[in-house]
């Protein structure tokens, strides 16, 4: 077998072929150096030559990527579990390589739809091959609680299933022990993936207030948001109420979330908080007046700095995404941007650092072409791979002064639509290919260029058993999730 094309996603920032190849087989020895100045804690050369396969890198996870990218200069099918030869043909080569952000990351909700952890640790597994660090993992939604609290059992006992979806009759649900949690984090830092857990609030709480009532505005006459784990889609207007029981209530939930994460960050959400029931609720009212604040926006501020102080204290640092601007930010919180980049440059501008996320750029639930029976959200523009591709993380319109502070960027995997891990796959990969090079490579791109080197990269992907979209369109046979809300929403 012939030493393959060379065709390595996220394309590294320098790669000068050779004419021989290496025979490469699992018990090769590869060779270790250290010393490399000026690539960065995550940069490494890679040289095949004849002598073999020599790594210069001076930390684990340079080293780890190195190894990534020479699964990648393998051919395809040395990617399967098992049945190939003893060894492989492997290009003589020099890669010098290095990350353009630190902060890699991709959001995969499993709140809207339970994700099983086998399904998890596989898709760490796909992260690491593309480079990808960051795990942003959204945990709880007004449809389901996801991991479990031991101070707090009904969480998960009532808070991790729904009675159904969208009338369907069908409940759904899922959670994570504690155990399963410790295992997901070790897998990730094993593939120097760090796993930054979301606990949203004081919006997106339902399915925590169905399941511990009190901690809802419960004098809010004929609430008009759900009180049951949510079976719909969309904002609930249904919020934790203001009490200070309630902020004592996510404070020792975060003190379990804290022990199961060491990672730095931990991300309490802060969007989609609609402010009717704190207009219509007394208690809140009286609460507002009490702290002398002035406004319902100055209140969700309030809420979230008495559980951002409690997370500081144990050394950990906070994310939200951007309508936490709406009020004082808590000192070091990172903003990330994702109704557009305008909230990266007013984080930026006040100090903070950020991440963008801008929903028509990399929003991986929208569809990837709007072909008849594509699917995805129908109710926003397609995000084709093209358009993924043409991702620039640093908005044109941030200071030049004020660019360190983006220290990276998000797609997201929002769940509404995606009913089952094989629907992950499809809306993730291949999007999730070009967005690592928009993350880890330098900001000049060539789409052409880099669509000739992803039909080799899909040999890999096939090789691993990933469903992704065929570059040619939808798969016909690929499943139609939340087809009842597109009806709806249509209406
Ligand atoms: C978001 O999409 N609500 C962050």
């Amino acid at each position: 077998m012939d030493a393959p094309e060379i065709s390595v996603i996220p394309k590294p920032l320098l790669l000068e072929r050779g004419s021989g190849e290496f025979r490469f087989g699992s018990h090769t020895p590869v060779t270790l150096r250290n010393g490399l100045p000026e690539l960065g804690p995550e940069g490494y050369r890679l040289t095949v030559d004849a002598d073999g396969v020599t790594f210069e890198a001076d930390t684990p996870a340079a080293v780890f990527h190195a190894e990534q990218t020479l699964r990648q200069l393998l051919p395809p099918a040395a990617l399967r579990e098992a049945g190939g030869p003893d060894t492989w043909p492997l290009p003589h080569v020099q890669i010098i390589d290095a990350p353009r952000f630190r902060w890699r990351g991709v959001l995969l909700d499993v709140a809207r739809h339970f994700l099983p952890k086998r399904e998890v640790l596989r898709f760490l597994d796909l992260m690491a091959l593309h480079k990808l660090n960051v795990l942003h993992w959204h945990l709880t939604e007004d449809q389901g609680w996801r991991v479990e609290i031991k101070r707090y059992p009904r969480l998960t006992e009532v808070g991790s299933w729904r009675r159904e979806t969208l009338g369907d009759g069908r409940p759904h649900g899922g959670f994570y022990t504690q155990d399963d949690i410790r295992e997901i984090v070790a897998y990730a830092a094993e593939r120097h993936i760090t796993v930054v857990p979301e606990i949203d609030v004081p919006g997106h709480s339902t399915a925590a207030i169905a399941a511990y009532p009190e901690l809802g505005n419960q004098d809010v006459p004929a609430a008009a948001g759900p009180r049951e784990v949510w079976t719909r889609f969309g904002i609930a207007t249904t919020v934790l109420n203001v009490e200070d029981a309630t902020v004592a209530f996510y404070q020792n939930v975060m003190d379990e979330i804290c022990d199961l994460f060491p990672g730095d960050y931990i991300c309490l959400g802060g969007d989609e908080c609609p402010k009717e029931e704190w207009k219509a609720s007394a208690r809140a009212q009286q609460r507002k007046a009490e702290l002398g604040l002035s406004t319902e926006e100055d209140l969700q501020a309030w809420f979230l700095h008495q559980i951002s102080a409690h997370v500081a204290a144990k050394g950990r640092k906070l994310l939200g995404w951007d309508e936490i601007l709406e009020g004082a930010l808590f000192p070091g919180t990172v903003v990330s941007s994702w109704r557009g980049t305008e909230g990266a440059v007013e984080a930026a501008r006040r100090g903070h650092d950020t991440l963008t996320s801008p929903c028509t750029w990399v929003y991986f639930d929208y569809r990837q072409s709007d072909a008849p029976g594509e699917p995805g959200a129908p109710w926003a523009a397609p995000t084709t791979l093209e358009r993924a591709y043409a991702f620039e993380p640093v908005p044109e319109d941030m200071p030049s002064d004020l660019a360190s502070h983006v220290i990276g960027s998000e797609a997201t995997l929002w769940s509404e639509y995606m009913p089952s891990p094989r629907v992950v796959d499809y809306q993730a990969w291949p999007r999730l290919c070009a967005f690592s090079e928009t993350v880890w490579s330098g900001a000049e791109r060539d789409y052409d260029e880099f669509r000739g080197r992803l039909v080799k990269h899909l040999e890999r992907l096939d090789a691993l058993g990933v469903e992704y979209r065929p570059l040619e369109g939808p798969r016909p046979w690929q499943e139609q999730p939340a087809a009842r809300w597109r009806a709806e929403e249509a209406e």
